[in-house]
C-alpha cells in the first residue's frame, strides 16, 4: 500500500465519518434527541451497522440518546468550581427539580447534566442553562435563576391560550 492509497482510505472514511455526524446532529437539532428509530433508519440507508452508530452517538457528548428537556443545566464540576461550591449547588438542583444528574424532570422542562470545565474558572462556581452563564452562583441563588426558566414556561403557555 502506497502513501496515496493510504491518504484516499483516510480521506474516504474521514468523510463517511462526518457525513454520520452531520445526520445525527440535525436528527438531534429537530427532535432534541436521537430515537432509536431514527439511528435504525440511518443504518437501513448508510450500510452501517446499528452498533457502529451508537458507538459514535455515545461518544458525543453533544449527542443523546433519550429525551432531553427543554431546557438544559449543565453544572460544571472542574476542580475551581468544585473547591468554589459546586457540589452544594448540583444539590440544591437535584432537590429542587427531584431529578439526578443525566435526568429530565417529568414536564420535560429541564435536564441537568455535568460538566467538567468550562475555561472561566475565576468565574465559579458557574452554571450554564442553555446558553446563559450564572458566574459565581450560590444555592442559595438556585431558587431564583429556576424561577427565570419556569417564567418563560409560564409566559409561553399563557401565550399560547
Ligand atoms: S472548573 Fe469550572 S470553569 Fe473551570
Amino acid at each position: 500500500m502506497d502513501e496515496q492509497e493510504l491518504t484516499q482510505i483516510i480521506e474516504r472514511n474521514k468523510i463517511e465519518q462526518n457525513g454520520l455526524i452531520a445526520m445525527l446532529y440535525e436528527v438531534q437539532s429537530k427532535m432534541g434527541y436521537l430515537p432509536e428509530a431514527a439511528l435504525k433508519l440511518i443504518s437501513k440507508n448508510t450500510g452501517r451497522s446499528l452498533i457502529d452508530i451508537y458507538s459514535v452517538a455515545s461518544f458525543y457528548n453533544a449527542f443523546s440518546l433519550s429525551p432531553r428537556g427543554k431546557h438544559i443545566i449543565k453544572v460544571c464540576m472542574g476542580t475551581a468550581c468544585h473547591v468554589r461550591g459546586a457540589v452544594p449547588i448540583l444539590g440544591e438542583l437535584q432537590r429542587k427539580l427531584e431529578i439526578k444528574t443525566g435526568e429530565t424532570t417529568d414536564d420535560k422542562q429541564f435536564t441537568l447534566e455535568t460538566v467538567n470545565c468550562l475555561g472561566a474558572c475565576a468565574l465559579g462556581p458557574i452554571v450554564v442553562i442553555d446558553d446563559n452563564y450564572h458566574v459565581n452562583t450560590r444555592a442559595q441563588k438556585i431558587n431564583a435563576i429556576l424561577a427565570k426558566y419556569s417564567q418563560i414556561h409560564d409566559d409561553e403557555n399563557e401565550a399560547m391560550e
